[in-house]
């Protein structure tokens, strides 16, 4: 049997799609680009249906992204999979992803059909699929909660209409893996057309054991696996692609199989996503984890400096964590920086790399010493600065015991300069408010973090925000030295998101009107 093991990376579906993690156009866009990076086979860049957002970013990314297949989600109906093709024909390799449910639970409580009449859905849907695109991937929905003599029979069936990949979810995380791998090994055994298509495991984390659960999938026949960065996911998540592609490596002699994945990206993938969506991993995840290949107690330190072999069944380096060293200081030049930046993997265009020195600047004057995570939390804290954006020119807050915290804020926008004062709960409010009166934009503050990047006193703090304007959500970061000023950084950005956004939507209702006009 082919030993290659595709990963279907659904980090911007399955993932983006769960309380915390959305992210908006360009986010989705730079994360796409850092998954095709990555090497992963497949990107499932959204649902086109369920919304005008999800639509316009899996259109982007099919255009944009041209060395992986690109996916796009469906329900198994006609208008679903007719609004996915739409976003996914501009694909270098486009796959329509069409699925129904198949448990009784489901049938009875959810769709209220009978199984006919999902049978029946699901050969249409596919069939109708196969009629635009050559790769079609069929799911049956809680598939491991599923009679398995009527998932045969449906496989079979939607096999014979060309489906190319039939994928097996344990939607609910409910299987252990004895028994998800007896599933795989039943479908493999006793669907007649099953070496047609490629069988593919998805399965969430409900009960800790979506990645044990895609592994004993893989050793019965499974040649897909559906998975998310970070894990991230519907309730307690996806399978981790990191912990499944470092196990498929790291004990490549005894899985026998292998994939694709670059995993010296592994490191940069998981923390673009955190600060992207400011999900942040915990301390002691697998693979990612701060803690990951850390030795604290005094016999591991003392094993390892003898020979890492002792405690270390991975490099740290192996998935692309480079030991944060003392880079550069405040003397150092733009052709340092741009050097730095290509070390660590980012080819900077020239307007990039001028924003990035200017930050980086200002940054080495405040803390003597910059390391290489705090290069990476500059080039975050970048701002699509288009016409319309607000930039902080002035900040002055008055804050302290038995004072009212004030925040006096000066802003620039199209060479104008606005300077507005309020007060608040706290500085932080205070200049939140502030930035309210002058723009005239009120978010309502759903999320706000602050992580330390790197180490010291002078540690640039990595600032996330999420707001709410006009019922749609916005993120805002920033990385700075000061975490005051950080937190009012990112909440000018998220703002600037949402400017950028109103701006995109007046341009699409003008440039709709005006072919209007033409017919
Ligand atoms: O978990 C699930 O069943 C899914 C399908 C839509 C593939 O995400
Ligand atoms: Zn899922």
């Amino acid at each position: 049997m082919n030993s290659q093991i595709y990963i279907f990376d659904t980090t911007l579906r399955d993932g983006e799609q769960s309380p915390g993690c959305s992210m908006n156009f360009d986010e989705k866009i730079r994360m796409a680009r850092q998954l095709e990076r990555l090497h992963v086979d497949v990107i499932e860049a959204g649902f086109p249906i369920a919304s005008e957002g999800d639509f316009e970013s899996v259109k982007e990314v099919a255009k944009q992204i041209r060395n992986c297949t690109i996916a796009g989600l469906s329900r198994a109906t006609k208008g679903d999979i007719d609004r996915a093709w739409e976003a996914l024909k501009f694909a270098a390799k486009p796959r329509i992803h069409t699925f129904i449910a198949t448990s009784d639970i489901h049938l009875k409580h959810k769709l209220r059909k009978s199984r006919e009449q999902v049978f029946d859905d699901a050969i249409s849907a596919v069939r109708h699929a196969k009629s635009l695109c050559n790769d079609v991937e069929f799911s049956c929905e809680d598939a491991s909660r599923s009679d398995i003599e009527y998932l045969c029979k449906i496989l079979e069936a939607v096999i014979a209409e060309g489906a190319t990949v039939v994928n097996i979810p344990d939607t609910v995380g409910y299987a252990v893996p004895d028994e998800y791998g007896t599933i795989i090994r039943t479908i493999v055994e006793r669907v007649p057309n099953i070496s047609k298509a490629i069988v593919s495991v998805h399965c969430h984390n409900d009960l800790g054991l979506a990645v044990a659960n895609s592994l004993a999938g893989v050793y019965s026949g499974a040649r897909q696996i559906e998975c998310t960065v970070n894990g991230i996911g519907e309730r307690a998540g996806n399978a981790s692609l990191e912990e499944i592609a470092m196990a498929i490596r790291t004990r490549q002699e005894k899985l026998g199989v292998n994939t694709a994945i670059n995993t010296e990206e592994i490191y940069r993938s998981s923390r673009l996503l955190s600060t992207l969506t400011g999900m942040h991993v915990q301390r002691n995840k697998a693979i990612v984890g701060e803690n990951a290949f850390a030795h604290e107690a005094g016999i591991h330190q003392d094993g390892v400096l003898k020979n890492t072999l002792t405690y270390e069944i991975m490099t740290p380096q192996s998935v692309g964590i480079k030991h944060s060293t003392l880079v550069l200081g405040k003397h150092s030049g733009r052709h340092a920086l741009k050097q730095r930046y290509e070390e660590l993997g980012y080819a900077l265009s020239g307007e990039e790399l001028d924003r990035a020195y200017r930050i980086f600047t200002k940054i080495a004057d405040e803390k003597k010493q910059v390391f290489d995570d705090d290069l990476i939390a500059i080039l975050q804290d970048e701002v699509s600065i288009g016409e319309s954006a607000y930039v902080l020119e002035n900040l002055q807050v008055t804050s302290g015991l038995n004072v009212v915290p004030t925040a006096t804020v000066s802003l620039k926008r199209s060479g104008e300069v606005l300077q507005d004062s309020a007060t608040g709960d706290g500085p932080v409010d205070a200049a939140y408010r502030a930035i309210e009166r002058i723009t005239g934009i009120s978010g309502q503050l759903l999320d706000y973090s602050i992580k330390s990047v790197s180490w010291g006193h002078d540690a640039i703090g990595e600032v996330f925000v999420k707001i709410a304007i006009d019922g749609y959500v916005f993120n805002g970061r920033s990385a700075s030295t000061d975490v005051i000023t950080g937190s009012v950084k990112a909440y000018l950005n998220a703002i600037n998101h949402a400017v950028g956004a109103r701006h995109r939507k007046e341009q699409k209702q003008t440039e709709l009107q005006k072919e209007s006009a033409a017919v």
